[in-house]
């Protein structure tokens, strides 16, 4: 499957807005890229001011003709973890559905974007966390991470994480970038003590995501390598 999987260091640091960028620029060259999330939860609470809630706004970017429950079938309210959504909604998510769900959404498209919940451990059942997700779906990862203090810490930490079970990490982002001595230094940090590419994606505007996204680099995120992984 061609694709990338858009992990976070954490929740709420970006993914979203990545995963969108990469969409919006795929579909600006004129790919059928299509896009997955494996849940949404937090519905209950209001979507960040001047953005829809993430499959809302990934399947305004996507290009395959997916509609916004199609990009994430199971949907819960609670903002906590996918799991425990669940398990409040009495019932369990399951893993081998999410996969053939975001596979049949692969399947007509060129490229396939999913986004994470959360950071790379979070559970989407008590013995299936994201990263196993990462891991079925055969997806190079990359990470979307906060630009100022506690960045290098998670981001490594996240790196490591992924590389331990044998995920092929592409890339960092760090989002939104805004040049500053700070974030240019966790930025330098994470390049050469994680031994890894790091991007910045600038603030955008929703109009703005395939401009953002096509700054990028897209092709070193989603080249398949029959060796890797
Ligand atoms: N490049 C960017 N341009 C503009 N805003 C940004 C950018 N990167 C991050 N943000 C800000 O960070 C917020 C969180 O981003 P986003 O919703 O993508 O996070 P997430 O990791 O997907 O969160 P969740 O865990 O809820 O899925 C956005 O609402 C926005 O305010
Ligand atoms: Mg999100």
């Amino acid at each position: 499957m061609r694709g990338v999987f858009v992990a976070g260091t954490d929740t709420g640091v970006g993914k979203t807005i990545v995963a969108a960028a990469v969409c919006a620029a795929l579909a600006a060259r004129g790919e059928k890229v299509a896009a997955f999330k494996p849940a949404v939860t937090g519905l209950d609470e209001d979507p960040p001011e001047g953005w829809a809630r993430d499959h809302e706004l990934l399947a305004s970017v996507a290009s395959a003709g997916q509609s916004a429950d199609q990009v994430a079938p199971p949907q819960y309210g609670p903002p906590v973890s996918p799991h425990y959504a669940a398990e409040l909604a009495g019932e369990q998510i399951e893993p081998n559905e999410l996969l053939a769900k975001a596979r049949a959404a692969a399947e007509h498209a060129d490229a396939l974007v999913c986004e994470g919940v959360g950071g790379l451990m979070v559970p989407l059942t008590p013995g299936y966390l994201i990263r196993d997700l990462a891991l079925d779906l055969e997806l190079p990862l990359v990470i979307a991470a906060r630009p100022g203090l506690g960045t290098i810490n998670h981001t490594l930490l996240t790196l490591e994480a992924a590389r331990t079970a044998g995920l092929d990490v592409r890339g960092v982002v760090i989002t939104p970038w805004l040049e500053d001595d700070l974030a240019e230094s966790n930025r330098g940090a994470i390049e050469l003590i994680g031994d890894i590419a790091v991007s910045r994606l600038p603030p955008v505007t929703p109009d703005e995501l395939a401009e953002g996204g096509a700054q990028l680099p897209l092709d070193d995120w989603l080249h398949e390598d029959e060796a890797a992984a």
